[in-house]
């Protein structure tokens, strides 16, 4: 089923493998016209959900590249590493906590190994026409995120709690990209840091948990949550819990929810020893600002939740992809579908049926609404399948009917059924 679902991707116009046409670059992959459709409608639902809905929440964008100063307060260019080692018969290359004794290439089974090696997952870039002044593409949309809560309390003072929020491109250079767009080189996030008082950690953790988990079940994708021990959490977070979800009995991490504590604002702030500091931070000489509340002279905890958008991506396509007897129908809730209907004329070489079709796309268009696709094959049964397949709710045809009396028949993607509606109705619906 993964595999069908990746050419599934591949075929209808969803997701393609970058650079292919020159033998393809691993780890990085595009989005096609279907592809980015399904990507907005994520971001905007998860920006809808944490930013709009949200008096407290305040929404940014943020550079993707990052001065080295920023990453060495974060940890990121002392601790962002991943430890690996090689198979000297098959040259196959592993994490080392994907591989124990024995390699893992099936046709290989080596135990001959190089030594393990530590290799910063950080990209590089050179800034400006200087070789040498280096700075490093963000590994984290987060980071963004507390290098300006300065500039957010000075603009609008919030109260105590207050998020703010990011979606944006991350790059980590993964020294196993795999797993098709579950783990690549580049991808986006969508993050929201929750600034806190120190005590209120558990209780906005709990509930920021609930909140993520009925996001995803909207979305139509079952999650499960599990709790990382002390062994696996990142070197900012004192508890962690990541949204799981099954793909073919493997469980997947699609978000994580972690209590950072006064790490980030603290390792970030000018004039640290002024600040009960609870979490370990490395001495900060070079920041310019203290990041502490201004009212509450302190610095504030934030609870964080990260999901990745192509994770979402993927779970939500994996849910979705269904086989109904003979057909494959791609069963998105209503807010992610591509399109909301296709308009179909019954037939492709009569001109009033194509210009009475064309006239109901118009006046869709022109009342706002517009994931909508003109669709002339000519072929009926072959529109509806193809639209079942990604995901359209409605396909509606126009025929003779139509043009004499203005009356369209619209077919339901997930019931099959058909009734007859007019244009006033029908803008009603997908309204
Ligand atoms: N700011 C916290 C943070 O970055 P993370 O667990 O490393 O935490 C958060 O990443 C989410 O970002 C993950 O749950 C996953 O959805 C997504 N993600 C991380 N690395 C990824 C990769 N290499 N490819 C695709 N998505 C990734």
């Amino acid at each position: 089923m993964f595999e069908e679902l990746i050419s599934f991707c591949k075929n209808r116009g969803f997701v393609y493998q970058s650079c292919s046409l020159y033998g393809g670059l691993q780890g990085f992959y595009d989005y096609g016209p279907l592809g980015v459709e399904l990507k907005n409608k994520i971001k905007q639902s998860w920006w809808n959900e944490m930013v709009k809905r949200r008096s407290n929440v305040f929404g940014i964008d943020s550079n993707i590249i990052l001065s080295d100063k920023v990453l060495s307060s974060s940890g990121h260019l002392d601790g962002f590493e991943d430890v690996f080692k090689d198979c000297r018969n098959c040259k196959s290359r592993f994490r080392i906590d994907e591989v124990k004794d024995v390699c893992l290439n099936p046709k290989c089974g080596s135990r001959d190994f190089t030594p393990e090696k530590a290799f910063n997952l950080m990209m590089k870039v050179n800034v400006g026409p200087t070789e040498g002044n280096y700075a490093y593409l963000r590994p984290e949309t987060a980071q963004g995120i507390f290098i300006n809560f300065k500039n957010v309390m000075d603009s609008f003072s919030p109260k105590l709690p207050f998020g703010i929020a990011q979606i944006g491109k991350a790059f980590r250079n993964e020294v196993t990209p795999k797993n098709f767009i579950l783990k690549t080189r580049e991808f986006e996030q969508m993050e929201m840091e929750f600034f806190i008082k120190p005590g209120d950690n558990d209780y906005y953790f709990e509930q920021l948990k609930e909140q993520r988990k009925q996001w995803w079940n909207k979305q139509g994708v079952e999650v499960v949550f599990y709790e990382q021990g002390k062994d696996e959490l990142a070197h900012y977070s004192k508890k962690t819990t990541d949204i799981m979800c099954d793909f073919e009995g493997t469980l997947q991490e699609l978000e994580g929810i972690a209590d950072r504590q006064d790490f980030d604002l603290g390792s970030h702030t000018k004039a640290q020893s002024e600040f009960d500091i609870k979490a370990k931070v490395k001495p900060n000489t070079t920041s310019i600002d203290k990041l502490s509340h201004f009212q509450e002279k302190l610095i504030p905890h934030n609870i964080e939740v990260s999901a990745g958008v192509e994770r979402a991506f993927l779970a939500i396509l994996y849910s979705a992809y269904k086989k109904d007897g003979d057909r494959t129908v791609l069963k998105l809730p209503a807010h992610l579908a591509p399109f909301k209907a296709a308009i179909v004329p019954i037939v492709k070489n009569k001109e009033d049926i194509v210009s009475c079709a064309q006239g109901v796309f118009d006046k869709l268009q022109d009342a706002g609404i517009l994931d909508v696709k003109f669709e002339l094959t000519g072929n009926v049964g072959k529109s509806y399948a193809k639209h079942d397949e990604i995901g359209t709710l409605y396909c509606i045809s126009v025929d003779h009917e139509s043009v004499k009396d203005g009356t369209l028949t619209i077919r339901d993607r997930d019931t099959r059924e058909q009734s007859k509606i007019s244009i006033d109705k029908l803008i009603e619906l997908l309204r």
